[in-house]
């Protein structure tokens, strides 16, 4: 598709007081008459951003990217589906900037996301893809002192990316702070963002608005209920889906394994030294179980860390970057993390509980295989996950091969996982009586509950390879 005439003469800055960034793209349009559509270029994407997205070695468009650009270019709404670690992002990001450069605006676009790591990923995104035209971005998400927050809103930042109950809290209690002039309204990871939870926040924050923008909305899973596509009241949108209904990666190898609950513990410990020299992500259903599990990991001296919703901010956000910086190579986690989150070098998934929502399955094994690398999926099924399995390959249309065990040896283990198991019991109620004195949630990430781990010398066995 051609394209669009508005953006491809467009002269500006977002940051129009900089006028030394001034970009003409007026030689593009000849570029894009000749190109194949292999380039951002080819889209109607304007060099500087074109050279923003070489920069992030990005040399052509995904197809999401490719598919959706030509429409979100030329100002239509788009609801855009495609599989996890496909670029979504950026085919959001992309022309709101190019947007933002033609008619340079504060407090220009919201983003909104489920998750507050997710919130801080698509604002660096953001910052990554405008640093050269000068794009400010503001993360508004809970967690968070509110007077920073209302300080850096002050600022009328270009874009803002939120956790739909902070902003509200900000629209209501910020002086000066309103989004009447919004431009762009996206919600990533919609059909979360259209779910029941967040369903009051959103309808205050669809009030103060303007019901003339744009608006994107974008999943790897979205909803077929069409009256919750109608809250977002999109106007005349594109729909871009460029995998079918409910795909995971091509390159995801997927495995499931049957095992009785009372040694999942054992099995898990088995793949973590089978596989080792990986990194993992490890998903647990509740915050206590995430925590008992990188407690017992721990206490058989396994580089685990726990990510869930009863930590503070700050440990969430240090937890994360321990993960990503390598230096903890097991991160056990909640659904907090299913959803979104980049990080390129996870090379094994476990689902040591099962997913009760069959499309987080989709989201979870999605932090692997992202962009066109390999990576696998291991799925824990007990006596009571049968349902819940057989509903999970209904949706993915598939029918997963087990991941071989050696059972002898997983019983091997046993001895040394029943102890690490008492231990982490035992730390639990440290941390749970420590909260009781402190007031508050279970805030410790239990790397510093390392007492009764002292007394408890185990050695980690090296995986086979
Ligand atoms: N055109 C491109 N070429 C190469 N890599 C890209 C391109 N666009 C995006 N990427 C990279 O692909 C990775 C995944 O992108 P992104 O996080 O946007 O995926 P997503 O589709 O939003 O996935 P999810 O459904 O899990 O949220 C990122 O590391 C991003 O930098
Ligand atoms: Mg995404």
């Amino acid at each position: 598709m051609a394209a669009s005439s508005s953006s491809s003469r467009a002269t500006a800055t977002c940051a129009s007081e900089k006028s030394e960034k001034k970009v003409d793209v007026e030689d593009m349009e000849d570029r894009s008459e000749t190109a194949e559509g292999g380039s951002f270029a080819s889209l109607g994407v304007m060099d500087v951003l074109c050279e923003a997205c070489e920069r992030l070695k990005w040399k052509t468009p995904t197809k999401i990217q490719r598919e959706s650009l030509p429409h979100s270019l030329q100002g239509r709404d788009v609801i855009g589906l495609a599989e996890t670690g496909s670029g979504k992002t950026g085919a959001f990001a992309i022309p709101i900037l190019q947007a933002l450069l033609e008619r340079p605006q504060r407090l220009f676009a919201l983003v909104l996301t489920p998750t507050r790591e997710l919130a801080f990923q698509i604002s660096e995104q953001f910052e990554a893809l405008g640093s050269t035209i000068g794009v400010t971005c503001a993360v508004v998400i809970g967690g968070i002192d509110m007077m920073t927050q209302a300080l850096q809103l002050a600022k009328k930042p270009h874009v803002i990316v939120a956790t739909p109950g902070r902003l509200v809290d900000h629209l209501e209690n910020t002086k000066g702070f309103s989004l009447r002039a919004l431009k762009y309204l996206v919600m990533d990871e919609a059909d979360r963002i259209l779910n029941m939870d967040f369903e009051a926040e959103l309808d205050k924050i669809l009030k103060v608005i303007p019901k003339e923008r744009h608006t994107y909305l974008y999943s790897a899973t979205m909803t077929k209920k069409v009256a919750k596509l109608q809250r977002a009241s999109l106007k005349d949108p594109v729909k871009v889906e460029v995998s079918s209904k409910y795909d995971t990666v091509e390159k995801l190898q997927q495995y499931y394994i049957f095992i009785p609950a009372k040694y999942k513990d054992c099995y898990l410990v088995y793949i973590l030294n089978e596989l080792a020299g990986n990194n993992f992500m490890v998903f647990c259903s509740t915050c206590n179980n995430t925590q008992r599990v990188a407690l017992m990991l721990r206490n058989l001296g396994l580089t685990a860390i726990p990510l869930h919703g009863q930590m503070s901010q700050s440990k969430r956000l240090g937890t994360l970057n321990k993960f990503k910086g390598k230096s903890r190579s097991i991160l056990i986690a909640t659904d907090v993390a299913s959803r979104g989150l980049d990080i390129p070098h996870v090379d094994v998934v476990v689902n040591f509980d099962i997913p009760t929502h069959s499309k987080d399955y989709i989201h979870r094994v999605g932090r692997t295989a992202r962009a066109g690398r390999a990576g696998k999926s291991i799925t824990f099924v007990t006596q009571y996950d049968v349902e819940l399995y057989q509903r999970i390959e209904q949706l993915i249309d598939k029918k997963l091969p087990l991941f071989p065990t050696e059972e002898p040896e997983v019983m091997l283990l046993m001895e040394r996982v029943t102890e690490a198991q008492r231990f982490a019991k035992l730390e639990m109620k440290d941390l749970e009586d420590k909260k009781k004195g402190r007031g508050r949630g279970v805030e410790d990430d239990s790397e510093d509950a390392v007492g009764i781990r002292k007394k408890l010398k185990i050695s980690h066995r090296g995986g086979k390879r």
